[in-house]
């Protein structure tokens, strides 16, 4: 295990009704807020009216800025961080998804930031100072919602681009399952694939003896297996929303990170293709996941593998690793597809024409990953495996 410190800041309020705990948690930061939201899902269930009472009842001030995309755009951010100095704003809500919330964090980071908030995706600027942010969280994927990362879209340059920064991780956040109620099983299937291969990314290391983190690993992809299909069955069934949702925030909020080297090739493949073909995060990662996995499989990394086939797949021990390697790969591709989730890059409009670019693209800052680096040829070879 590596050295490491510490520090998850955000206040959580998990459970139904937490809402309640709203002009308190506000009232920390002071009385006007940037009231921010999606496409207009929180209007339809009920979510935006319990707020807007609240802050009418409660004297809180706000200004809104509605129609954040999912893959939010820096033009939005831009259109926040206008809004944020004009109203001289002390706190920005963020509710919805991880697009409201990293649309959020660029903002806050932008309001102090003379230049565009592009600027912190191209690290030509770093964030030294962000006005507080809170969020309600109604999709349970990203972990946004207790991380410091934002990923944001220019599609005039067809980017998708992150940064990351103390500043931005969320002062509160407010986790109420019944929230996500109202998702339709595509989200709901994509969320539990992203929030898995964030697992992922963080357990396919080659650090030696982090055991406590890969058990606390395994049990967050048990949490995923055992209860997303219930919920697809159940979209009410509060426990399994509860699991599910407490499970986004755990897998990213660098707790199963501390002490170990973690990957992130996948999510860089992924961001290149939500970046042209503006597809949802967490099925573009369904689909590449399985590939990646018999992509970077090899005797040198197979008992990572078998551990992953035995505690979180309990396939029972054989001899032979790389068998048992393999059937876990299988059973995690089934998986995704039993959620409803399309298995090839073709299925959601990918053309093969595009292939070469976005492998150029995702390799531009040099090789991805490190439980095994991947060059351009490399994530060309996983993507034709996709397609
Ligand atoms: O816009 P509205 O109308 O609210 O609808 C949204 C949106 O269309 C809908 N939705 C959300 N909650 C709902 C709901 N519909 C009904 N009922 C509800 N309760 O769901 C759609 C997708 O929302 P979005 O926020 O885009 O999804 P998600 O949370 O999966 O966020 C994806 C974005 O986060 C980035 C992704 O790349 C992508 O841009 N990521 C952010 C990370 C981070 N900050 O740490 C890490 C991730 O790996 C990821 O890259
Ligand atoms: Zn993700």
């Amino acid at each position: 295990m590596l050295n490491f410190n510490y520090s998850i800041p955000t206040e959580i309020y998990f459970g139904k009704d937490q809402i309640k705990k709203l002009s308190s948690c506000v009232k920390k930061f002071g009385n006007t807020v940037l009231l921010a939201y999606g496409g207009g899902s929180i209007k339809k269930n009920g979510i935006y009216d319990e707020i807007i009472n609240i802050f009418n009842s409660q004297n809180i001030k706000y200004v809104e800025l509605s129609g954040i995309e999912p893959n939010p755009r820096v033009t939005s951010v831009i259109k926040g961080v206008n809004l944020c100095k004009e109203h001289n704003v002390d706190l920005i809500l963020a509710v919805g998804g991880g697009s409201v919330i990293d649309c959020c964090k660029a903002i806050a980071g932008g309001v102090f930031y003379e230049g565009n908030p592009w600027d912190f995706c191209l690290r030509k600027a770093v964030i030294k100072k962000a006005v507080p942010i809170g969020t309600i969280l109604t999709l349970s994927a990203t972990g946004s919602e207790m991380n410091g990362n934002a990923v944001i879209t220019n599609w005039d340059t067809q980017e998708k681009l992150s940064f990351g920064s103390p500043y931005v991780k969320p002062k509160f956040s407010i986790l109420d399952p019944t929230y996500t109620m109202t998702l339709p099983e595509k989200q709901t299937a994509a969320g539990t694939a992203d929030i898995m291969s964030h697992v992922f990314e963080q357990y396919f290391s080659n650090t030696e003896e982090t055991y406590i983190t890969d058990r606390i690993s395994e049990g967050i992809l048990k949490t995923c297996i055992h209860y997303a299909p219930i919920v697809i069955k159940e979209p009410e069934n509060y426990d399994a929303r509860a699991n599910l949702m407490w499970s986004s925030s755990l897998a990213l909020n660098e707790l199963i990170s501390y002490g170990k080297v973690t990957d992130w090739a996948t999510h860089a493949m992924e961001h290149e293709l939500s970046a042209i073909f503006d597809i949802t995060h967490g099925v573009g990662l369904a689909i590449l996941t399985p590939h990646w996995m018999e992509y970077v499989l090899s005797q040198s990394n197979v008992n990572k593998f078998v551990d992953y086939a035995r505690y979180v797949w309990e396939i029972p021990e054989i001899e032979d690793k790389m068998s048992m390697a393999k059937s876990a790969i299988e059973k995690t591709k089934e998986f995704f597809i039993s959620l409803g989730i399309p298995s090839t890059l073709k299925e959601v409009g990918i053309t093969e024409d595009k292939l070469e670019e976005m492998a150029e693209k995702a390799v531009k800052r040099g090789a991805i990953g490190n439980f095994k680096k991947l060059e351009k040829e490399d994530v060309l070879n996983i993507f034709k495996a996709s397609f």
